[in-house]
């Protein structure tokens, strides 16, 4: 019998703290730094974004995400075999101990399943869903939860209007189990490390601390060109795999960073606005969480349904893309 790995509950998890562009742009003036609600929103389709508390770690906001995932997938903690976080900005520095490892202990699971980190930036989240897959297809683990939860406020550098703006926190989480009906239909990664200069944090850790700088930097032109061409690639890729056509989607759930690339990438594949999930005006780039975000949204309200083809996409730092072509 083929074995699949099906998504079986989905939840998600925003920090209280909502910041519109007006108070962003209000808190820029005060130093100096102009921006304007019209200008992010126009540029990005951001209007508002959330910021954890000071206390709040990415492991605090995948915990409060991965609970909801349990409970709608009929689970407990101690039936999950595996734990995945993609995130860029963990717990601990360097990822030591990963914040997997936090999310197992912070659930009450401690030692009962294995647990670990993965990075791929902005494409964490199809990089862990592919990785989880991988595993459960194996025979290897039969369910796997797989979060991408980040703090990006902790490395967004507030004098730099290019890309404070277009960023926010927040987690979202999947579990994932092993079915004789399908589930994911399709998975395509890729990495382009000659890239990795246009999107980072360049700093490097040098007696204990960070030597340079340890905020996000990015050169949005080049992202943004990069961006369009590999998500409509991918796309066709993950199709072309399951031997499907874009008219098959039911959903397309591009990496939320920018409203512009993806509309882009939906007008590339044809597909009207109308099927493509959108929640980049609300909370900005969570990196790895945006897309597990954006599903749940669309679990919970009613819009994807049981038998829906969902095409997941991510694109971010490393430069890394993938997409997830998955039978809800
Ligand atoms: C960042 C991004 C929104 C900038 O949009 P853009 O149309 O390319 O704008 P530019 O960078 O050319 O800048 C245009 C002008 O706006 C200015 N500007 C930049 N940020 C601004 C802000 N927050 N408010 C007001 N003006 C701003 C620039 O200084 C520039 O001014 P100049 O022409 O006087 O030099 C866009 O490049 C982008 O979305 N890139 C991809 C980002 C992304 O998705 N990253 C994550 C991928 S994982």
């Amino acid at each position: 019998m083929t074995v699949y790995s099906r998504i079986t509950g989905t939840g998600s998890y925003l920090p209280a703290k909502r910041v519109t562009n007006e108070e962003l742009a209000a808190q820029l003036a005060g130093q100096g730094i102009e921006t304007s609600d019209e200008w992010i929103v126009t540029r990005s389709g951001i209007s508002s974004r959330h910021y954890a508390a000071a206390d709040e770690n990415a492991s605090d906001l995948a915990v409060n995400a991965a609970r909801k995932a349990i409970e709608a997938a009929g689970k407990t903690p101690g039936e999950i075999d595996l734990v995945i976080v993609a995130s860029s900005t963990p717990d601990f520095h360097g990822s030591f101990p990963s914040t997997a490892c936090i999310v197992q202990q912070k659930l009450g699971m401690a030692n009962n399943s294995a647990a670990f980190d993965v990075q791929a930036v902005c494409s964490g989240f199809v990089y862990a869903m592919s990785t989880a897959d991988a595993f459960i297809r194996a025979g290897v683990y039969k369910s796997v939860l797989v979060i991408g939860a980040e703090v990006f406020s902790r490395i967004l550098d507030f004098t730099d209007r290019t890309t404070c703006v277009l960023f926010g926190d927040g987690a979202g989480a999947v579990v994932m189990e092993a079915s004789s009906e399908p589930g994911v239909l399709a998975t395509k990664l890729h990495a382009d490390g000659s890239q990795s200069h246009i999107l980072s944090i360049p700093g490097n850790l040098a007696g204990g601390a960070v030597a340079g700088s340890g905020f996000l930097y990015m050169d949005g032109p080049a992202v943004f060109k990069l961006a369009v061409t590999v998500l409509e690639e991918v796309a066709k890729e993950a199709l072309e795999h399951a031997k499907m056509q874009p008219s098959d989607i039911d959903w397309l759930i591009p990496h939320q960073a920018n409203l512009r690339i993806m509309k882009g990438t939906a007008k590339k594949l044809d597909l009207p606005m109308e099927k493509m999930v959108v929640t980049v005006d609300q909370h900005g780039n969570t990196s790895a969480a945006s897309i597990p975000l954006a599903l749940d949204a669309a679990v919970r309200d009613g819009r994807i349904k049981k038998g829906d083809n969902v095409l997941m996409e991510g694109v971010g730092g490393g430069f890394t893309w993938g997409a997830v072509l998955a039978r809800m």
